[in-house]
């Protein structure tokens, strides 16, 4: 198949490009490099079933002679920890209509990246995809993110409705692994393996006792391919995840990331940083996936646990100190 990725040379793009390449797809990678690199893509730039437009993407124009099957819509801005939600509710609608004004026009496939940070606050653990979504106050910015994939989803939902789009969802939970963002961007794993390697306290937002579950990008890649190819994917939304009881705590995740890397021995230095000193945040505290849907229809079943994630990362991020 001909498939479009946006945001390829992003993190889990590079990552499922590389992926497809190696199945025998042709794949047409799209990146402004506003978050992405090229050293991302430099393994399969030469690949002759790829080809790679670095442009912006809020260019329609870039989308319009390019044949495909499916377009996977990964180019997006993330919660507005540091950035603007402005930003973010500006540029994530608008790229996605770019995006299906080319699926109907041209009769492809829409596999939208959309997150798990949509159920929010929801008190009712696991979350399914039928769980309710339960935000904060429209004061709290970091809300922007979620409700813009929220949008999207509506969006596309009712494309579907109106203009027969055909469509798969994807609601990603924590996904971490190489090629991630090395800032906070790319979530914590990378920089609190960057404070470990340098025997630096990692900084822990808040408490440290919010949840998350985490999936190795592999186990992703794994989920967003079932989401293109599997028929019963059809128009349908998946969470794409981790087992469930792989939920961690993020003191216990800088912890085992500190040992990991200094020793089962070593006592991990850990910081808290207040909330307060990065604006009107608030954080979700517990975040655990049900990946029944998926599992059933899909057939997908997880590979990685977080501790052999966790290694295959910290190898990764040791590598890049090599170069
Ligand atoms: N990584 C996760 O754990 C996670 C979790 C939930 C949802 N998601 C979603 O998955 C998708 C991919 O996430 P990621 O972690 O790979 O992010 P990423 O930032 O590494 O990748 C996104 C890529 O899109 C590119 N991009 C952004 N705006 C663009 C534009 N206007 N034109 C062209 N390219 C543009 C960036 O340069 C970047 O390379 C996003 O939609 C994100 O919201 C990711």
């Amino acid at each position: 198949m001909n498939i479009i990725i946006t945001g390829a040379a992003g993190f889990i793009g590079s990552n499922l490009a590389m992926s497809l390449l190696k199945k025998g797809h042709k794949v047409t990678g799209i990146d402004n490099l506003s978050y992405g690199s090229l050293e991302n893509i430099s393994s399969i730039v030469n690949n002759r079933n790829f080809v790679f437009i670095e442009a912006d993407l809020k260019n329609a124009s870039v989308l319009e002679q390019i044949k495909s099957d499916a377009i996977v819509h990964l180019a997006s801005q993330k919660i507005p920890r540091y950035s603007s939600a402005l930003l973010t509710l500006n540029e994530n609608a608008i790229l996605l209509k770019i995006v299906i004004a080319k699926c109907i026009n041209d009769k492809l496939k829409l596999v939208f990246a959309s997150t798990s940070d949509i159920y929010g606050r929801n008190p009712s653990i696991p979350y399914s995809e039928i769980s309710e979504i339960v935000l904060g106050p429209t004061t709290v910015k970091r809300w922007a993110y979620a409700i813009s994939k929220i949008y999207a989803e509506q969006l596309i939902i009712a494309n579907n409705a109106e203009f027969d789009l055909e469509y798969t969802i994807m609601r990603f939970f924590g996904s971490y692994g190489p090629n991630q963002n090395l800032t906070w961007w790319g979530g914590p794993q990378s920089v609190f393996i960057e404070k470990a390697f340098s025997n630096e306290a990692i900084e822990i937002h808040g408490d440290g006792k919010q949840t998350r579950t985490f999936t190795y990008v592999d186990d992703t890649v794994l989920g967003i391919e079932k989401c293109i190819f599997e028929p019963n994917s059809r128009n349908e939304i998946f969470n794409i995840a981790n087992e469930p009881d792989e939920e961690i705590s993020i003191t216990d995740l800088g912890v085992k990331i500190w040992k990991l890397i200094n020793g089962s021995e070593s006592e991990a230095k850990i910081n808290y940083i207040p909330y307060s000193s990065f604006g009107n945040y608030e954080d979700v505290r517990r975040r655990v996936p049900d990946i029944t849907k998926i599992k059933n229809l899909l057939n997908y079943s997880p590979v990685f646990s977080l501790t052999d994630g966790l290694k295959k990362t910290i190898e990764w991020q040791k590598s890049l100190k090599k170069k």
